[in-house]
């Protein structure tokens, strides 16, 4: 059953592959017409699975599959169907996919559990188009913060207008949370996006606690000119700052002799943008992860101290923009125990490994226990569209999945 399963599995994300907003590659950001079609996939397979389905108000879509009697808490199964551009098809959906295979398994087997699942397919978790993420998350555990609503994409328009575009209602989204004491916890399956799994031959590992990070916008001003007739002395061009600053980024991960430090910065945009105009305006994206968030702070206050030093040195204004930070999260140990025996239940050694990657589990960790399941991806590759995934190892997953919420049940 597992395996028929995840050849479903593999099938719908193809399916939503195709739910892009750019023809020739996968870019499938929160609140776009492409994740309205992909929701519109999944609300049919979710119904199929006997699942009563829903959009909240921030645009959550919520399958839920009834307890055996009414009154039973529910235990939350999610990740999200947002991405990154050019992305892969497995980062979020594989998550959401599985959760909704181990329902339908149940669903065939007309099999009802003591508590309810809901399996969620959260709004936005990559932040791509507003900066900062886990909005849909946050609204789930009660601790989404209004003034985000203010946030813009590149087009100017706010998360609120988004938001209402896709027809949630931003005045609700109190709405949205969960009371603590209807959940039993979180379980979500990802991709592992790194090589760990691969390289020990393992289909499935178990996550001990997901990294912290810090997302910040750095804005460098200096003074537009012709690119013909300012001498380079007395130049204040933005972009060369901008370049001196990415560098040094770079530096600091390297250099730090700490493996676990990792500093990006993966968007940069100049203005005018000209080939013969000195740049006068240049902002950048900086990403900052650690597992020990006193690492990752020091880090990011000494990026900062190197900017406005950058700044300073080439008579430039500066500003620096926070946009999140989040610290690093362990899962449950009670969740992370059931889980492992799930593992070693259906066969397969138990690996412990920490993520590097962001998930909602950041966010649910406010309202619930959480505990993940990591999928062996090739190469460890992700945030790329060479994502790619076994069909066996989907089937493991959902074995494991549907272990976890039949037999551990006493332990959720
Ligand atoms: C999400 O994939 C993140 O880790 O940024
Ligand atoms: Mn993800
Ligand atoms: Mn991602």
């Amino acid at each position: 059953m597992p395996h028929k399963l995840a050849t479903i599995v593999m099938q719908r994300a193809e399916a939503l592959a195709a739910c892009s907003e750019e023809p020739e590659q996968l870019t499938r950001r929160s609140y776009t017409p492409a994740l309205r079609e992909a929701h519109r996939l999944v609300v049919g397979w979710m119904a199929a699975a006997g699942m009563a389905v829903r959009e909240d108000a921030v645009g959550n879509l919520i399958g839920r599959y009834g307890a055996a009697t009414p009154g039973g808490k529910t235990l939350i199964i999610g990740s999200h169907l947002d991405s990154v551009r050019d992305a892969g098809r497995y980062d979020g959906p594989l998550g959401v996919l599985v959760g909704l295979a181990a329902v339908e398994s149940l669903h065939r087997r007309e099999l009802r559990l003591p508590f309810a699942i809901d399996v969620i397919a959260f709004a936005d978790e990559e932040g791509v188009r507003f900066g900062s993420s886990f909005f849909g998350s946050r609204a789930i555990a009660g601790t989404f913060d209004s003034s985000w609503l203010r946030l813009a994409d590149a087009d100017g328009m706010t998360l609120a207008e988004a938001m209402r575009a896709f027809g949630g209602d931003p005045a609700a989204l109190a709405t949205c949370a969960y009371r603590r004491d209807e959940v039993l916890g979180y379980l979500e399956v990802h991709i592992e996006q790194g090589p760990v799994l691969e390289a020990e031959g393992l289909p499935v590992g178990v996550v001990s606690a997901i990294a912290g990070a810090t997302r910040a916008n750095l804005h460098f001003r200096g003074v537009a000119g012709h690119a013909g007739t300012v001498p380079m002395q007395l130049r204040r061009d933005a972009l060369c700052a901008a370049a001196e600053f990415i560098l040094a980024a770079e530096a600091l991960g390297r250099a730090a002799n700490d493996p676990e430090l990792v500093a990006t910065v993966g968007q940069l945009s100049v203005r005018p943008g000209a080939s013969n105009v000195v740049p006068g305006a240049a902002s950048l994206s900086l990403d900052v992860r650690h597992q020990h968030d006193a690492r990752r702070e020091a880090a990011v206050a000494a990026l900062r101290e190197e900017a406005e030093a950058i700044a300073a040195r080439r008579g430039l204004a500066f500003t620096w923009e926070t946009l999140q930070a989040t610290a690093a999260t362990a899962c449950s140990p009670r969740l992370r125990g059931a889980l492992a025996r799930a593992v070693a239940g259906a066969g397969y050694p138990v690996r412990d490994l920490c993520s590097g990657a962001g998930h909602d589990g950041i966010a649910m960790a406010d309202l619930c226990e959480v505990a993940m399941l990591f999928v062996r991806c090739a190469g460890g590759i992700s945030h790329n569209p060479a994502e790619a995934v076994e069909v066996a190892d989907v089937a493991a997953a959902i074995a494991v999945v549907e272990r976890m919420v039949e037999e551990r049940v006493h332990e959720i």
